[in-house]
């Protein structure tokens, strides 16, 4: 089996459950994420951002990945996160990605789409999927912090059109998520009529949210109860996603909650056993911390758990 696209994944998905799009950075957190996506029955999408090619390298992610399909079998689609500009997304189609996010939601409206349209030209002539993103979520992604007062939703007439000049394979939308681990100040609130009125204006079309993580405070107290000092609020309900993967969401994107079960699990090891030095002990409860979260999320959130009966 080799590396996939979104685009079967995202048809059979429509309307339905919704594919976990998991952050990668390093071999233990691919193999929990795997190891998670095996057990399930479940599709998956393995997502490397930027920051994870500079700090990992493309071909070390490549191949990691590369070796997941082969150890497991499974369809895994291998997917740029937040590509700023057309140069990491050719370099990513052209080094083994099998699909791509162009991020232009920082630029006016027809720059986006010019931007947006050239990758769409490249990927599709290489048999790759794109991500395109219309309306900016609040919240921290690398280095760059959006402010809530700079964050705008999409707006759907927007989309419709943004989706039919560019051509794109899927749509991330802002309806009130955000990046990291500080959400929501008050009440978590998700705009499900502008979600409804998207998926209306373009029936059957994979929309994507980003800055999904739930923050649960088992692992946000854990990390701090060890040393920890994470500054967070409430992340996005569980049931709120459930809900968005029956209404055109058909990717999710998570990536703080894995750090911060991996996290909790490091502290907490570190801190009880003062003396242990060597690495394996406690990456390795850190990979099942990974696998059991992922499971999770697969089962209770994404809904897409045994859902790989279309093979
Ligand atoms: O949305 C961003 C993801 O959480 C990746 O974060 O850019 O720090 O790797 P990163
Ligand atoms: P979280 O920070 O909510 O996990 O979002 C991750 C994300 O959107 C990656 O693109
Ligand atoms: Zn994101």
């Amino acid at each position: 089996m080799p590396l996939v696209t979104s685009r079967e994944m995202f048809k059979q998905a429509y309307g339905k459950y919704a594919i976990g799009a998991f952050n990668v950075n390093n071999m233990e957190v691919i193999q929990g994420i795997v190891e998670a996506a095996k057990e399930e029955h479940s599709p998956l999408i393995l997502q490397v951002s930027a920051g994870a090619r500079k700090y990992a390298k493309h071909i070390y992610l490549l191949k990691l990945v590369q070796a997941a399909v082969e150890d497991t079998g499974l369809p895994i689609c291998l997917h740029l996160d937040h590509g700023e500009d057309y140069e990491i997304c050719k370099t990513c189609i052209d080094g083994g990605f099998t699909s791509v996010m162009i991020d232009g939601s920082k630029h006016p409206f027809e720059e986006n789409v010019a931007l947006t349209k050239k990758v769409v030209e490249y990927a599709h002539a290489h048999a790759v999927t794109v991500e395109a993103e219309l309306g900016r979520l609040a919240g921290v992604e690398d280095a760059v912090k959006v402010n809530t007062a700079d964050a705008t939703y999409t707006i759907p007439e927007q989309a419709a059109e943004f989706v039919q000049r560019t051509g794109c394979d899927s749509l991330a939308i802002a309806i009130g998520t955000s990046h990291g681990a500080y959400k929501f100040k008050g009440e978590p609130q998700l705009d499900f009529v502008r979600l409804e009125k998207i998926a209306h204006l373009i029936p059957g079309f994979p929309l994507v949210l980003h800055g999904a993580s739930s923050v649960l405070s088992e692992f946000v107290d854990k990390c701090n109860q060890y040393g920890g000092k994470i500054e967070s609020a409430r992340g996005v309900p569980e049931d709120m996603l459930r809900k968005a993967g029956t209404l055109g969401v058909c990717k999710i994107n998570i990536d703080t909650d894995l750090r911060l079960a991996m996290t909790s699990v490091i502290r907490e090891y570190l801190s009880l056993s003062p003396e242990a030095f060597d690495p394996r002990q406690f990456l390795g409860p850190a990979r099942e911390a990974i696998k059991s979260m992922v499971k999770h999320k697969m089962k209770n959130v994404l809904n897409c758990s045994n859902q790989l009966t279309y093979l």
